[in-house]
């Protein structure tokens, strides 16, 4: 009988400890945070669009486009899916995990970045 308290204390004990864990299920990006960027009114049609024509859709423009290895971001539609799997945002904050965008270049301007992070954080819409 001691023996049957001992197991179900570990059993309670470590259920206890595993409770709260679970997988987040979107990803929340920390914002790099800077003077003067101003993300009140980030939307996908005017910010993000405006950022990805900029710095690259010179490669990842048209579909026969071979420059962006056949990855498109010039609409929602095929930009979404790099958002949901972090290639996209992984690869502008060139941090390893992503290849780092735009290729072979710098970085893009912290406050473009941030803006990019802050529509993903609000969900990625199609504003
Ligand atoms: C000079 C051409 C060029 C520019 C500019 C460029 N890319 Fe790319 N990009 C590529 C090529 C080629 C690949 C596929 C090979 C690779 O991963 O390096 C790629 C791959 C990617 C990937 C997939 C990465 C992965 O690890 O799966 C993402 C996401 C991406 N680009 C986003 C961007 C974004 C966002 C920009 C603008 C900030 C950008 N690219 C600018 C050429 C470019």
């Amino acid at each position: 009988m001691k023996q049957f308290f001992k197991i179900a204390f570990v059993i309670i004990a470590i259920s206890s400890f595993t409770a709260c864990y679970y997988d987040k299920k979107d990803q929340v990006y920390p914002q790099v945070v800077v003077a003067a960027c101003d993300t009140t009114n980030v939307t996908y049609s005017v910010t993000v669009t405006g950022i990805l024509n900029a710095n690259c859709t010179s490669c990842h423009g048209a579909s026969a486009n071979s420059l962006g290895g056949g990855i498109v971001l010039n609409t929602y539609a095929t930009v979404k899916p790099y958002i949901t799997n972090g290639r996209l945002v992984n690869s502008i904050l060139q941090n390893g995990n992503a290849s780092p965008m735009p290729k072979n270049m710098a970085k893009m301007d912290v406050c473009s970045i941030n803006k990019i992070i802050v529509w993903v954080n609000r969900g990625a819409i199609n504003n």
